[in-house]
């Protein structure tokens, strides 16, 4: 896939880690049909990208994404059923069904601007860390609709519902610091040092296995819906799935590297690759 002929999104890789820009700094990355088809595409292109180890999801310019585009996704698409479906199908492709189940690490880097539709993705992300600056809203009461498109469903199951309910009904907006607080993200730090921050955790992730990483978060977004007995089945197998896909036996040149050759201790890090 040629990246170069991208408009609304741009990739950028540094080592290992590949960021993904939502590119409409002039519309503070609200997400249009051509957003939402250009992600689907790139999605695809990266999940076996051997190049990629680590995906950052973030923004051009001011904004990490003022949610969906009121003119070019709503306001414009109103009266064009057709249009309106692929564009939805698009959207909800990439934001959820592509980057929730994203084959390697993802994190959001919430550099500005984060509201309404944007949480989707936010929630979809294994990690997010945010600048102290950002500021977070979900804005859909301000004008008069619901947090729908799966905002709804993204915030009662991640956020306390106290805080679901508040935010939802109030509209409030809030800074980076506060959605830390409220477990929104894992953290947030000063502008100036968001992109160091979000670089050193890509690089952690990226000293340790990846088809473990890979199962890992395949099972606990899965086992969340499981009752107690489903998910000890589902975990076992995972488990026998992982060693099976594991190319590098991990688990056997760890036990190696701890038992025998005493060279690491797993409690305080990765074994050595
Ligand atoms: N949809 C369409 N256009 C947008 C959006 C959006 N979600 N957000 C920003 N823009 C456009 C503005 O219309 C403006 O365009 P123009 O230059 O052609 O007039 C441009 O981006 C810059 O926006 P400003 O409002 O001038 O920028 P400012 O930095 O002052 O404010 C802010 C940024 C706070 C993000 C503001 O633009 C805003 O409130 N946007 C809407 C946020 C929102 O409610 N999103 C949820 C949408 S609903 C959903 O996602 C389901």
């Amino acid at each position: 896939m040629d990246f170069d002929k991208l408009q609304a999104v741009k990739v950028e890789r540094q080592g290992g880690i590949t960021f993904v820009i939502l590119n409409r700094p002039e519309k503070r990355n609200a997400m249009s049909p051509q957003l939402h088809f250009e992600m689907v595409e790139v999605l695809k292109e990266l999940a076996e990208d051997e190049e990629t180890k680590v995906l950052v999801l973030t923004g051009a310019g001011e904004s990490w994404c003022a949610g969906q585009d009121i003119k070019l996704f709503f306001r414009e698409l109103d009266d064009k059923p057709k249009e309106r479906h692929l564009a939805r199908l698009a959207n909800h492709e990439w934001r959820w069904t592509l980057l929730s189940s994203f084959p390697k690490p993802t994190i959001a880097m919430v550099n500005g601007y984060c509201f309404g539709g944007a949480f989707v993705q936010l929630f979809a992300c294994d990690f997010a860390i945010a600048a102290d600056e950002a500021q977070f809203g979900l804005s859909e009461v301000n004008w008069g609709i619901l947090p729908g498109g799966l905002v709804g469903k993204v915030i009662v199951d991640g956020l306390s519902y106290r805080d679901a309910v508040w935010y939802s009904m109030t509209g409030d907006s809030f800074d980076g610091k506060k959605a830390a607080e409220i477990k929104l993200i894992n953290k947030s730090v000063p502008a100036v040092d968001l992109r160091a921050a979000t670089v050193e955790l890509a690089e952690t992730l990226a000293r340790k296995n990846p088809q473990t990483l890979r199962t890992i978060k395949e099972s606990l977004r899965l086992v969340r819906g499981m009752s107690v007995d489903q998910a000890a089945d589902y975990l076992l197998a995972k488990e026998r799935e992982m060693r099976f896909m594991d190319t590098e036996s991990g688990r056997a040149e760890a036990m190696k590297q701890f038992l025998d050759d005493k060279t690491y201790r797993p409690g305080m890090g990765e074994y050595q690759r």
